[in-house]
């Protein structure tokens, strides 16, 4: 049946859908799987045709423009936009304004970055037309089978939406993996940060992957055991199981694994970097998230990295200690890197939930991610459990549980740095994340030392630690 059919029949579509690239597609093909009416339209007629020959008996259908898109759609209208982020998101609005009725719902489901929500609102709000920001993660696969689902915005849009987002989503013990997230920006703002989360805990899983590869020459076939038994374990996540499955796939062009000839320059979209960005002007440290980002663009200087190999040599060397007791620790050490690095992207939300007004839920949260998103693991449970004991918690680093776990392993953290040193292999993040919780936990900082020094040389002023009130000393005579 096509579109004129079907409104011969008075019957509109559910929900239309802009953007019919993969994810687009999919996240259509699965709304329409749970009995919704689906409408795509995309600029580009191939991706029309693709919907069409993948819509099967189910009942999604293309627009041939998107005057005759809106127009199929039940009032008020819900569309959904899954274009890239930035310039393209703004083009679609406009071209869609001319015949958008007050009332009607539009969606970005991208990428989009969180300060972009506020204008695109406030334009949107003079039509009378409501904005939702959505995170959605889980990429492909999880737009067709079941992402997590981050909603931002006015809560009457959200409602709006709600049957379908909680029948698409991901479902974790009975429990959807979407949730209202709360106003304005924080729908894209919560996905960022899952990204930065998404970028640590991948920066933390290569660096075992270096250790091993260079500091005890496993091959891909240890590797993929090693990654195998951690998978059973505390650390169990999705990130570790793909990594488990990439040391067994073979290359079709080769007779080598496919991850040995893939190039070792890793690529990015800009929401790690985002959120290091966030993370600085809110003041809330970060670390092992900003030094995720800055090892991606340390792997992109390869013709530099290339020539200071040769001038700055110095050979990797062999772990000599006992392997079995050096993969166990790293297992911990990974694990323990994992809580740091949930622990500082939790901590960025909790102040943001302040002060950008987003009042987030941080236990409903950790629910929606522990299923269909990227950075889906066990933890997530225990970091659940922690905020529904204190939903005020400021670090998950003094969650019972959690502490408790630290102090176990971090013995293990402590010797996997300390070798890593040794070898001469790069494990920033794991250095880093045992400095965050050294510096954490300690009741005393050297920033005494950074403020005398302010003083010195800029009458910066400081306070003292046995009186109260502002001092400013005449360090030097004139
Ligand atoms: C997700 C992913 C998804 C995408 C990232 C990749 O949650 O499904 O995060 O959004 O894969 O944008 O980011 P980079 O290209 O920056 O690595």
């Amino acid at each position: 049946m096509d579109c004129t059919n079907k409104q011969m029949e008075n019957q509109f579509y559910d929900i239309g859908m802009i953007g019919l690239g993969v994810m687009g597609r999919n996240l259509a093909l699965n709304i329409a799987d749970h009995g919704f009416s689906v409408l795509g339209y995309d600029k580009d007629t191939k991706k029309i045709d693709a919907l069409r020959a993948s819509s099967g008996t189910r009942d999604m259908r293309g627009a041939q423009s998107l005057k005759e898109f809106v127009s199929f759609l039940r009032t008020p209208r819900a569309i959904m936009m899954l274009v890239p982020a930035g310039p393209p998101v703004d083009q679609v609005i406009q071209e869609l304004l001319p015949f958008m009725e007050r009332g009607d719902v539009i969606i970005d489901g991208g990428n989009s970055h969180f300060s972009d929500m506020e204008p695109r609102t406030k334009t949107l709000k003079e039509r009378g037309i409501l904005f939702l920001g959505v995170g959605i993660s889980g990429g492909e696969h999880g737009a067709r089978h079941g992402p997590s689902i981050m909603p931002g915005g006015p809560r009457e849009a959200y409602e709006r939406v709600r049957p379908i987002f909680e029948a698409v989503a991901a479902n974790v013990k009975g429990e959807p993996c979407v949730t209202y997230v709360g106003p304005g920006s924080s729908g894209h703002y919560t996905k960022m940060v899952h990204n930065g989360i998404e970028y640590g805990v991948m920066g933390l899983i290569s660096e075992t992957y270096d250790l091993m590869r260079r500091g005890l020459g496993a091959t891909d076939d240890q590797l993929h055991e090693v990654y195998a038994q951690w998978l059973r374990g505390e650390a169990n996540s999705y990130l570790l199981e793909i990594t488990f499955n990439i040391f067994s796939q073979a290359d079709t062009m080769t007779n080598k694994r496919l991850i040995d000839v893939i190039l070792d320059e890793a690529a990015q979209t800009g929401t790690g970097m985002w959120t290091s960005q966030e993370a600085m002007k809110m003041q809330v440290p970060l670390p092992s998230i900003d030094v995720a980002v800055a090892m991606r663009n340390m792997s992109m200087l390869q013709t530099e990295r290339d020539k200071a190999n040769l001038i700055l040599e110095r050979p990797i060397r062999l772990f000599q200690g006992d392997q079995k007791v050096f993969i166990e620790q790293l297992g911990d050490a990974l694990y323990i890197g994992m809580i740091i690095v949930y622990s500082q992207a939790m901590a960025l939300l909790s102040v943001a939930s302040v002060k950008r007004g987003y009042h987030l839920d941080l236990e409903a949260l950790a629910r929606i991610w522990r299923g269909g998103c990227i950075i889906r693991s066990d933890l997530l449970e225990d970091i659940r459990t922690a905020y529904l004991a204190d939903p005020n918690l400021p670090n998950l680093l003094v969650d019972k549980k959690l502490s408790k776990r630290v102090m176990t392993l971090e013995g293990s953290l402590r010797k996997v740095v300390s070798s890593a040193g040794e070898l001469g292999i790069p494990a920033p993040g794991l250095m880093v994340s045992l400095a965050y919780l050294d510096a954490y936990r300690s009741a005393w900082s050297p920033a005494n030392l950074i403020q005398a020094q302010r003083d010195y040389f800029g009458s910066h002023t400081y306070e003292r630690s046995d009186a109260a009130g502002i001092f400013h000393t005449q360090w030097q005579s004139d």
